[in-house]
């Protein structure tokens, strides 16, 4: 199946892992809240490792399609994680990357430091300026077109809430901050992405932080 990689990048593996016990699902959808209080404190690589994983991670397989922990119209995953790491301990990543879903690993798009980039782009919403870690979700229409011609419009945007629920949830299970960021210059994005808006394109970003204690 069609799989999104950068084989030319360097790539970071992440640490591997295994479900914790914890907070009940119930428990977590109970307290799950958009949360815009953001520490600078940065976040672990076994935390966005597990955000990433119970997110849109590979977690079965039929024939040749990977199945992931969303589920997604034909199978088709067109939901693409770019992580834009600030601040990470235990690394010292700083970047725009891609989350290769099939290695568990991530491929360096460009370095340095940009979130003072996004926050312009996503129109000057200041909060979002302490995440360490944001997470931006793009679709891959091209891919569900493929098979669902007109219908890939709809079911590719169901696709990316989907994981976007499962991050919200992983990350309240985890005690860290997220919200949902839908407003924003797509064109500036994508360019910062350095990907093809034919092709490919942004539909949400999610700040990640530990909870702010003030
Ligand atoms: C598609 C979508 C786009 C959103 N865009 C933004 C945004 O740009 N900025 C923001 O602060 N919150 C944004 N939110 C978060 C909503 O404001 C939030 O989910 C809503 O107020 C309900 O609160 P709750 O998530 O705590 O239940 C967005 C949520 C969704 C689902």
């Amino acid at each position: 199946m069609f799989h999104k990689e950068y084989p030319n990048a360097r790539r970071f593996e992440l640490p591997e892992v295994q479900p914790l016990r914890g907070r009940s699902l119930e428990e977590t959808i109970l307290s799950r809240r958009s949360r815009r209080n953001y520490s600078k404190e940065p976040i672990t690589m076994e935390e966005l490792s597990r955000i990433l994983f119970f997110s849109v991670g590979i977690t079965g397989k039929i024939g040749r399609y990977y199945l992931r922990a969303y589920p997604s119209a034909g199978a088709l995953a067109p939901v693409e994680v770019y992580p834009l790491i600030e601040r990470a301990t235990d690394s010292d990543l700083k970047g725009i990357y891609h989350y290769n879903s099939l290695e568990h690993c991530l491929e360096e798009i460009r370095k340095g430091s940009y979130i003072d980039e996004l926050v312009e782009i996503c129109y000057h919403q200041d909060f979002i300026r302490n995440a360490p870690i944001c997470l931006i979700l793009t679709v891959f229409e091209k891919r569900t077109r493929s098979k669902y011609g007109r219908r890939a419009k709809r079911y590719v945007l169901l696709d990316a809430g989907h994981a976007g629920e499962n991050i919200y949830l992983e990350c309240e299970f985890l005690g860290l901050s997220t919200c949902a960021i839908g407003a924003f210059d797509d064109e500036a994005l994508c360019s910062l992405l350095e990907i093809d808006p034919e092709e490919e394109y942004p539909v949400l970003c999610y700040p990640i932080s530990r909870r702010s204690k003030h």
